[in-house]
C-alpha cells in the first residue's frame, strides 16, 4: 500500500543517516572526509549535532545495504537514494564519495540528503523531489532553529549548509537556509508563521548580493522587518567565521547588519563611479525611486536628508523630484 511505501522511504532515510554518520566518524573509509571537515573548521560537536555523514566511494553500497534489509528496490528508487540504469534495469547509488548533510523536516525526521563533493562536480548533489521531500518547502535547520527563532523573534537566512553550521557553532542558533533555490512563497509562509524579523546573511559575492536584493524584496513585500548583513571581500559567512572568528561574526556582521534601505544605498552603488556625474545622477534617481516607495513620512525625510547631505544637494530639490517620481509611478 501507499502508506507502507511512505514508511519504507522514511525508514530508509533514518537508517542511512545513521550509517553515513557512522562511516564519517568511526571508519577508515570516512577518515579523509572527516579530516576535510575538521580542516574547514567544522567542530566534532557540530558534526554530531547536524548528523553529518559520508557516503562510500561505491556504486552499490546503498543498494546492497537496503536490499539486505528487505527494502524493495522500487521504493528506494522513489526515495531518490538509488538510480535505475536504462539499459539493464539494475540500480546504482546516487550519492558516492560525498559528505552527507541530512535534511530534516519540521519534526526532525530525515527526508532527504545533500551530498557535498570532495572534488568532482557538481559541488552539491541533492535528493530529487520525492513523496516526502519538496525543496521549495524546506528550510534547512528549521527544526533546530525554530525554538530560537521564536524566542528571540528573529531568523537569520543563509545561502548554504556550511554557513548555517558555522553560525550555529558561533552562537547564532536561529539560522536557516534554502536548499540551493531562491526563496519561495512557501518558505515565506513558513517563516511568517513563526517570526516577523529576518536578517539576510547571504554570501557577499556578486551572486549573493543579487540574491539578497531579490529575497529582500520578497520579504519586505510580505511585511517582514528586514535586515541585511554584509561581509568584506566577497566572503561567505562560513569563510568569514574561519578568518575572523565567532565574536566578530556576532558583533560586526549580524549585530551590525544594515537596514533594508541602508542595504539598497550600498546595492545601487555597486558598479558605479560616483565621482562621475552620469553615474551619480543615475544613483540619486534610483535612491529617490526607493525612497518614494516608503510609506512613513519620517523615514522619507530621514533618507532624503541623508542623500542631500552626501551629495551636497538641496533638500527642496530632492523632495520635489521624489514627489514627481512618486506620482509618476502611481
Ligand atoms: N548549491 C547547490 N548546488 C551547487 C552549488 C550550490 O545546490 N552546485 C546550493 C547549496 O545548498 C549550497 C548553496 O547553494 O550550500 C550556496 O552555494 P555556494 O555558496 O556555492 O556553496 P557553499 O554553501 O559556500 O558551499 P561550500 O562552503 O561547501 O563550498
Ligand atoms: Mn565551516
Ligand atoms: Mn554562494
Ligand atoms: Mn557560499
Ligand atoms: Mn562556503
Amino acid at each position: 500500500t501507499i502508506s507502507k511505501e511512505l514508511q519504507a522511504i522514511h525508514d530508509a532515510h533514518e537508517l542511512l543517516r545513521k550509517f553515513y554518520h557512522h562511516l564519517l566518524v568511526n571508519t577508515k573509509e570516512g577518515q579523509h572526509a572527516l579530516e576535510y571537515l575538521l580542516e574547514r573548521g567544522f567542530s566534532r560537536e557540530s558534526i554530531d549535532k547536524f548528523q553529518i555523514g559520508y557516503s562510500l566511494n561505491s556504486w552499490d553500497f546503498v543498494c546492497k545495504f537496503l536490499l539486505k534489509r528487505e527494502f524493495a528496490p522500487e521504493w528506494i528508487e522513489k526515495a531518490g537514494l538509488i538510480i535505475k540504469r536504462e539499459k539493464d534495469g539494475t540500480y546504482f547509488d546516487r550519492f558516492r564519495d560525498r559528505i552527507m548533510f541530512p535534511i530534516f523536516d519540521r519534526n526532525g525526521n530525515t527526508i532527504a540528503f545533500s551530498g557535498r563533493s570532495l572534488g568532482e562536480e557538481p559541488k552539491y548533489l541533492n535528493s530529487p523531489e520525492t513523496a516526502i521531500f519538496n525543496k521549495s518547502k524546506i528550510l534547512y535547520n528549521f527544526h533546530l532553529a525554530k525554538p530560537h527563532i521564536r524566542k528571540i523573534q528573529q531568523a537569520v537566512l543563509f545561502e548554504g549548509f556550511a554557513d548555517v553550521i558555522a553560525a550555529d557553532r558561533s552562537g547564532v542558533e536561529n539560522g536557516i537556509a534554502t536548499m540551493g533555490t531562491s526563496l519561495t512563497e512557501e518558505h515565506i509562509t513558513l517563516l511568517r508563521q513563526n517570526v516577523q524579523s529576518v536578517t539576510i546573511c547571504y554570501d557577499s559575492d556578486k551572486a549573493g548580493i543579487e540574491a539578497a536584493y531579490r529575497a529582500g524584496n520578497l520579504l519586505t513585500d510580505a511585511d517582514f522587518k528586514l535586515k541585511v548583513a554584509i561581509m568584506p571581500d566577497g566572503l561567505d559567512p562560513d569563510e568569514y567565521i574561519k578568518v575572523f572568528g565567532p565574536e566578530k561574526f556576532r558583533n560586526e556582521v549580524i549585530g551590525a547588519s544594515h537596514t533594508w534601505m541602508g542595504f539598497k544605498f550600498l546595492y545601487f552603488r555597486r558598479g558605479k563611479n560616483l565621482q562621475h556625474e552620469g553615474d551619480r545622477l543615475a544613483y540619486i534617481e534610483e535612491i529617490l525611486r526607493e525612497i518614494s516607495k516608503l510609506t512613513k513620512a519620517v523615514e522619507k525625510d530621514h533618507y532624503l536628508r541623508q542623500l542631500a547631505s552626501e551629495f551636497s544637494l538641496s533638500l527642496d530639490a530632492l523632495k520635489q523630484q521624489q514627489k514627481q517620481i512618486f506620482f509618476a509611478e502611481k
